[in-house]
């Protein structure tokens, strides 16, 4: 049987890398998986990989909107009447020196990766709470863990979803409603973000294609990675999963570090 059979999942920024993963391993392990994103053709492909419904739906949701979470958790609470396990990854990074960091790249990259979490968290929380057990999986960053120069704004945001983690987990556990709420930290991992990071954001990479800034990115992330290579999706979904599943009864507040050593050094 399934680590998530018969669980019920939300699983935001699910149209691409690490967020499709996750929706694809927790349906694998027999979640019932809302796909949620602003994506739809990416969502529609996730949903095809996993087969459709009632493996997986997709629910067109901008983190960045409390109405559009509202909306979302009311969609699963009236198709589902339960969620067991929210993931909120959805996220964005934009690399730009400080002193070229507008306040609307400031503001962008908070309102997805910071105010995402928080609307997400606080929308979710009395529907988890009605489970009997239930996790939230917070996808912060090792730049949520020490600084990176070229991403203050990027480390801003992922540092603040690790402490609201933390602070999350320990108001649930005082609470006695049984939800655990952890951070993961991703090293390099191979994902479209490394192209749309080095053109505001957007998968737009103008005169540069996208393979030249993949193929860039993978040369460094290998070379800075003790392992030797960068991550795959799939190897931020196995984490996530354990955090989701039952597995995991005993923890909470706690940050997951997935990067191929970098962090041990
Ligand atoms: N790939 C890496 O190297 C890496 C490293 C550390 C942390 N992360 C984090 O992992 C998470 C997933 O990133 P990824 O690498 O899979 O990137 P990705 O670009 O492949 O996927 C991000 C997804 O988030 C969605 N999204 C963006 N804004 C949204 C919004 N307002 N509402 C809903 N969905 C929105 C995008 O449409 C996309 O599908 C992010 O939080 C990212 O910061 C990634």
């Amino acid at each position: 049987m399934g680590r998530m059979a018969g669980k019920v999942a939300l699983v935001t920024g699910a149209a691409s890398g690490i967020g499709r993963a996750c929706a694809l391993v927790l349906a694998r392990e027999g979640a019932r998986v809302f796909a949620a994103d602003v994506d739809d053709d990416g969502l529609a492909g996730t949903c095809a990989l996993a087969g459709g419904e009632p493996a997986m739906a997709a629910i067109r949701l901008d983190v960045t909107s409390e109405a559009a979470w509202a909306e979302a958790v009311g969609e699963v609470e009236r198709r589902a009447g339960v969620l067991h396990a929210l993931v909120n990854n959805a996220g964005l990074c934009i690399a730009a020196p400080l002193l070229e960091t507008t306040t609307e790249v400031w503001r962008r990259q908070q309102a997805v990766n910071l105010d995402g979490v928080f609307f997400g968290t606080r929308a979710a929380l009395p529907l988890l709470a009605q489970a009997g057990g239930a996790a939230i999986v917070n996808v912060s960053s090792v730049a949520g863990l020490t600084g990176v120069p070229g991403l203050s704004a990027y480390c801003a945001t992922k540092g603040g979803v690790r402490l609201f983690t933390k602070a999350v987990a320990l108001e649930c556990a005082a609470a006695r409603i049984g939800v655990r709420v952890n951070s993961v930290h991703p090293g390099a991992i191979e994902t479209p973000i490394w192209a749309k990071m080095q053109s505001d954001g957007r998968l737009d990479p103008g005169s540069n294609s996208v393979e030249d800034l993949m193929a860039g990115t993978r040369e460094a992330a290998a070379h800075a990675t003790p392992l030797g290579f960068p991550g795959a999706p799939e190897d931020i979904a196995e984490g996530v999963l354990y955090l989701c599943s039952d597995s995991a009864r005993f923890v909470t507040g706690a940050e997951l570090v997935i990067d191929g050593g970098v962090f041990a050094a």
